[in-house]
């Protein structure tokens, strides 16, 4: 599997701003929403495109679109749907699947408490969308689950992540492209990535 670092000069900023950790709830979440618009840009570089015939106000000419219904955004609750709203104003037509995870704090195993998709999966190309990817046990979960459906297609785009994670998720289903802001150092005993931001849900939530 590939990893994506999506190295640009706002994000490195914007992210830079959200590891500190005097940033304010309302910060962070502003922070997290535009980096997420900028994300969207990256992760959709090779989305297909359909010609189209329009209308100039001068001459007939031939555009292209994306077809937005083919994306499902997924985000992995709770810390996803920090990462939601951003990409929805990039890709309005979006469709959304929710799949709620949580991590157990002791054996840091992902345990599943919601799932929902769009129907036809199989002609869909789905985005899963996390903060974190840290052990990669909440994201390999989701991803797992997701891959039931038959989906055409599955990114995975995180905020963070570190050594561990990558191989982490690409143990499992070793075909899904990564797409992060940073690499960090390394997973701490505690299952947090530093230097890291600390726990992004509460960073987000409150
Ligand atoms: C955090 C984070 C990821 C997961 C990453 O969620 O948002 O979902 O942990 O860790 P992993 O790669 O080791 O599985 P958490 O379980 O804290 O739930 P929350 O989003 O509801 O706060």
């Amino acid at each position: 599997g590939t990893v994506n670092v999506i190295d640009h000069p706002l994000i490195a900023h914007k992210l830079t701003l959200m590891r500190r950790k005097e940033t304010s709830t309302k910060n962070f979440r502003q922070l997290l929403d535009e980096i997420s618009m900028l994300m969207a840009y990256e992760v959709l570089r090779d989305f297909p495109v359909q010609p189209v015939d329009i209308e100039t106000p001068l001459e007939a000419t031939t555009g292209n679109v994306i077809d937005g219904k083919k994306v499902v955004l997924v985000p992995i609750l709770r810390a996803g749907t920090g990462i939601l709203e951003g990409m929805l104003r990039v890709v309005p037509g979006a469709r959304v699947g929710h799949i709620g995870l949580y991590r157990q704090p002791k054996t840091l195993v992902a345990v599943e408490y919601y799932f929902k998709m769009p129907d036809e999966l199989h002609e869909r190309d789905i985005v899963v969308i996390d903060p974190m990817l840290a052990t990669g046990n909440t994201a390999r979960a989701a991803i797992e689950r997701i891959k039931e459906l038959a989906p055409r297609s599955i990114k995975f785009v995180c905020l963070l992540t570190c050594p561990e994670g990558i191989e982490g998720l690409h143990r499992a289903p070793p075909d899904v492209p990564i797409y992060t802001a940073a690499i960090d150092r390394e997973l701490d005993e505690h299952g947090y990535i530093r230097p890291g931001l600390g726990d992004a849900g509460d960073r987000i939530f409150g």
